[in-house]
């Protein structure tokens, strides 16, 4: 990843105008984890294929991912990301908006650099489309939802495979066809991606609220602070006796109360109905359905090592 990360610091340097490729390069060089480069080469290497020769699609997916995030943080309204301002806070929104439309059109130049052949440059064309049309989606519920009253868990389980899970998967499944992996062992990387993608959401719903932020490198108690429909409030919400239903509905209800007062009241409800303790319950339920797709592909256990590794990494993680 060291070589991608050289790579990113020079992709915008220079150009101009400097308020729109300054912001692109701002992103592109903070330290994020790069899991997404990541699963694009792991799954490459697993049916046999140099990691190396994957790397347009891989920082393809990398750029996309950041465009997400400059868009993101300024519809959650977020002051940081990675322990830096967010781009919308360094400079302004019009310039955020900007930024990120450009990043997100820098992106499908960098997947056509791809060396392929032009069918398959077509297949994951389609797939990285789909995919980008389909985070929309998902980032549309996540907005709907915050000033809506009833969402089931299904509405948001359904939320989250837009929003996150599509992208982990669409990664895999890029990689699995560069290597001209056979179609169904393209759809068992998705689906172990799909799985992955939303234990890796419900842990990023947990240490939203349960986290140091200097380690988190986010403010914490933003999901609360913005109402989000998080699998944290609506399992408090299906759990809360009437006053504690009573509290969870009238916070949630605005975002102009004292914001320190409302992550402490609403902490408190989820701490006695042990709502981090059953999202937990409900990671370890998707990790071990994401370990039997990566079962199902049909290559021996011991190629899977790193990717079975990773599952592990990213849900039990701290940032
Ligand atoms: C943040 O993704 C957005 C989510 C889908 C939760 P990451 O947690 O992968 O962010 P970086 O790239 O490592 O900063
Ligand atoms: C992330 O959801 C989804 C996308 C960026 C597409 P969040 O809003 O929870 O992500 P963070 O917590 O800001 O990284
Ligand atoms: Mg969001
Ligand atoms: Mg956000
Ligand atoms: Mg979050």
């Amino acid at each position: 990843m060291d070589s991608l990360d050289t790579y990113f610091q020079s992709i915008a340097k220079g150009c101009e105008p400097a308020n729109l490729y300054d912001p692109i390069n701002y992103i592109l060089s903070q330290d994020g984890k790069r899991i997404r480069p990541r699963l694009v080469m792991l799954a490459a290497e697993l049916f046999g294929v140099n990691p190396d020769e994957v790397k347009h699609v891989a920082a393809a997916f990398e750029m996309l991912h950041n465009f997400t995030l400059i868009h993101d943080d300024i519809m959650d309204e977020a002051p940081i990301r990675r322990g830096m301002p967010t781009v919308y806070r360094q400079w302004n929104s019009n310039i955020a908006i900007l930024a990120g439309d450009a990043l997100a059109i820098m992106a499908l130049q960098e997947l056509l650099k791809a060396p392929c052949d032009d069918a398959t440059k077509i297949k994951i064309s389609d797939l990285f489309a789909r995919t980008s049309l389909e985070i929309c989606e998902g980032q549309q519920y996540d907005l709907d939802f915050e000033t809506m009253d009833h969402v089931s868990i299904d509405d948001y389980i359904k939320m989250i495979r837009l929003k996150t899970a599509v992208m982990l998967a669409g990664c895999l499944k890029s990689g699995a066809i560069f290597a001209q992996a056979s179609e169904a062992d393209q759809q068992a990387m998705y689906d172990y991606g799909i799985h992955i993608g939303i234990a890796f959401q419900l842990k990023d719903d947990i240490l939203d609220l349960y986290s140091d932020t200097q380690v988190f490198g986010k403010m914490t108690g933003g999901d609360i602070k913005e109402n989000k429909k998080t699998y944290l409030y609506l399992t408090a919400l299906k759990d809360a006796d009437a006053q504690q239903r009573q509290t969870l509905l009238h916070y949630f209800s605005s975002t102009d109360f004292d914001q320190e007062q409302k992550i402490q009241a609403v902490k408190d409800i989820y701490e006695s109905l042990k709502v981090k303790e059953k999202t937990e319950q409900a990671i370890n339920l998707y990790a071990a359905k994401a370990l039997s797709s990566l079962q199902a592909v049909s290559v021996s256990e011991d190629r899977k090592n790193k990717l079975y590794e990773l599952a592990n990494t990213l849900v039990s993680r701290d940032k």
